[in-house]
C-alpha cells in the first residue's frame, strides 16, 4: 500500500500548524487504499546543515543520527502533504533546512500543499513549488489555503466549510498522483 507522509513543518512552540496537521489527519483516516502518517518535523531535531558532503551526494548515509532518522522517515513515503506556514513571505527556515538536509529521499515523489497565513500562505506555496522542482517532485495543482483571520477565529482553528471541500480534493489529488 502506498504511504503518504503529512509533514508538520512548523517547529515553533505553540504552533498553529499542529491543529492544521491534525485536521488533515482526521480526513486522511477516512481514506481507503492508502496509508497516511503524520511526520512531525519538531520530533526529529534536524540540525543546521553544515556537512561537507552535499546531501544529494550522500547516498542516504548520514553521520548525524537525527538526520539519519529523518532520512528513514522520508524515504519510507511515496508522496507527501506539506503542512506549511508562511514566514516573511516565504517558507519556514527550519523546514527548508530539513528539506535541504536530504537528497534522493524526495526524488520524483508527488507533493500536495496545505498552507496557512494572513493570505492563506500562498507565497509560501509558490516558493515551495520552485524548491521541490529541483528533486523533480510533482506538485499537485490544488492546494488548501487557510487564512489566519478567516479560519482561525479568536485563536481557535475553525476552518470555513469551503476549506473542508478543499481538504478532500487535495487528498484525492495526491492519491491520484500515486495511483
Ligand atoms: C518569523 C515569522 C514570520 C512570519 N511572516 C509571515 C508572513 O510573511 N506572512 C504571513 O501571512 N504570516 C506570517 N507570519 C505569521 C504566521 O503565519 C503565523 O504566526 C502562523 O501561526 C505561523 O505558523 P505556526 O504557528 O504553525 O508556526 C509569520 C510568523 C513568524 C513566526
Amino acid at each position: 500500500m502506498k504511504k503518504i507522509g503529512v509533514i508538520l513543518g512548523s517547529v515553533r512552540e505553540g504552533r498553529l500548524g499542529e491543529h492544521v496537521a491534525n485536521w488533515i489527519m482526521e480526513e486522511a483516516s477516512t481514506r481507503e487504499g492508502v496509508e497516511y502518517e503524520l511526520i512531525d518535523l519538531a520530533a526529529f531535531n534536524v540540525p543546521l546543515l553544515t556537512t561537507a558532503t552535499i546531501p544529494g551526494a550522500a547516498n542516504k548515509q548520514y553521520e548525524d543520527q537525527n538526520v539519519a532518522a529523518w532520512s528513514r522517515a522520508i524515504d519510507a513515503c511515496d508522496g507527501f502533504v506539506f503542512v506549511t506556514p508562511e514566514y516573511n513571505h516565504s517558507i519556514p527556515g527550519g523546514f527548508k533546512n530539513a528539506f535541504d538536509s536530504l537528497g534522493s529521499e524526495w526524488a520524483g515523489k508527488p507533493v500536495a500543499f496545505v498552507a496557512y497565513g494572513a493570505d492563506g500562505g500562498a507565497r509560501a506555496v509558490e516558493h515551495w513549488r520552485q524548491i521541490v522542482a529541483n528533486f523533480s517532485m510533482f506538485g499537485v495543482r490544488n492546494q488548501v489555503s487557510l487564512g489566519l483571520f478567516d479560519d482561525f477565529a479568536n485563536g481557535e482553528f475553525a476552518p470555513r466549510d469551503i476549506k473542508v471541500g478543499d481538504r478532500a480534493r487535495v487528498l484525492g489529488d495526491i492519491e491520484a498522483a500515486l495511483a
